[in-house]
């Protein structure tokens, strides 16, 4: 057999690999449904989302949050927390959501939520470390979103919390392969999808994108979810796609990383997600980003506030 054949014949059975592996998570993330640690609640408040603050209605969110003990102790002990702006003692679902406001309820049930799709035993790494991330990308989406005038900040926000939503699947349902990526990642400094693809022969794209069509997930927030590593190919909703990418690229260069350096400097001007907003929006050529990454490190400190609020509460 020359030399020749015998790359032919490695490349297709990598290439096989590749298959029986995707066809693996496919029958695994069937199963998702049945797994216990997804409360009921989470598809209707995903819903909820979608929405408008002034077209929620409070008695709705009053009664997501009510049918769950454990949901309900979370979300008053963080409207009774100094970090979300108490000013009196919070005692009932109503009264926490009149203290906070139907946005910021939905999104720290939305938060409590998520972090209980997978238990903490279960994670390959860190979890606070990964929901420090996600919610460092929903904060500076939405923020970025605001400053350069895209018409739903809100969105730009559920957007960033599930970008890496995959990230979760791989540790669910292949929590073997996905330490071995964990560490690849980690020793050689490099980007998730990077190792994810050289140790399962799939990313977090891939993987976060069966689990957005399963859900029925918005077709905007799939496309996120999909194309944030290779925003060039997004051909719907490229703005959304574009902004959360680069809020993820600045969150992993100010601290809000996955916990390890990654050496890899983006030239912004040169990224094609920064390409695809200047020509949406022409003002984007004025856009002050140096002040805005310097702006981005008090959403450090009130991330991890958050995320440490979220944990200590034991979810
Ligand atoms: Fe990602
Ligand atoms: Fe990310």
């Amino acid at each position: 057999m020359n030399k020749t054949e015998n790359t032919q014949i490695k490349q297709n059975e990598e290439k096989a690999e590749e298959r029986d592996l995707k066809e693996l998570l496919r029958s695994r993330i069937k199963d998702i449904d049945s797994i216990p640690t997804i409360p009921a609640i989470l598809r209707p408040l995903l819903h909820y989302m979608e929405q408008t603050v002034d077209q929620i209605e409070v008695q709705k969110i009053v009664e997501l949050v009510s049918c769950d003990e454990s949901i309900t102790a979370q979300c008053l002990h963080m409207a009774n927390s100094p970090l979300f702006g108490r000013t009196h003692e919070v005692d009932t679902v109503r009264g926490a959501v009149i203290a906070l406001g139907v946005r910021k309820l939905r999104d720290i049930l939305l938060s409590c939520l998520l972090v209980r799709l997978a238990p903490k035993e279960r994670w390959a790494m860190d979890p606070v470390i990964f929901w420090q991330h996600s919610f460092g990308c929903a904060l500076v989406s939405r923020q970025f979103a605001r400053k350069i005038n895209y018409h739903d900040p809100e969105r730009a926000y559920l957007a960033g919390l599930l970008h890496d939503l995959g990230e979760v699947v791989n540790c669910i349902f292949l929590p073997e392969e996905f330490r071995a990526t964990v560490e690849k990642a980690c020793t050689e400094q490099l980007p998730f999808f990077e190792a994810e693809q050289a140790t399962l022969g799939l990313t977090h794209c891939d993987s976060g994108k069966m689990l957005a069509q399963h859900w029925g997930l918005a077709e905007e927030l799939t496309s996120v979810i999909f194309y944030h590593h290779d925003v060039e190919q997004a051909k719907l909703h490229p703005v959304l796609v574009a902004i959360v990418s680069l809020s993820d690229t600045l969150c992993r260069m100010r601290g809000l990383g996955y916990g390890f350096y990654e050496p890899k400097q983006t030239d912004f001007l040169d990224d094609p997600a920064w390409r695809i907003l200047t020509r949406e929006y022409p003002h984007m050529a004025e856009f002050d980003l140096a002040r805005f990454t310097f702006e981005l490190d008090e959403y450090t400190l009130q991330v991890r506030e958050l995320v440490s609020s979220i944990f200590s509460k034991g979810s």
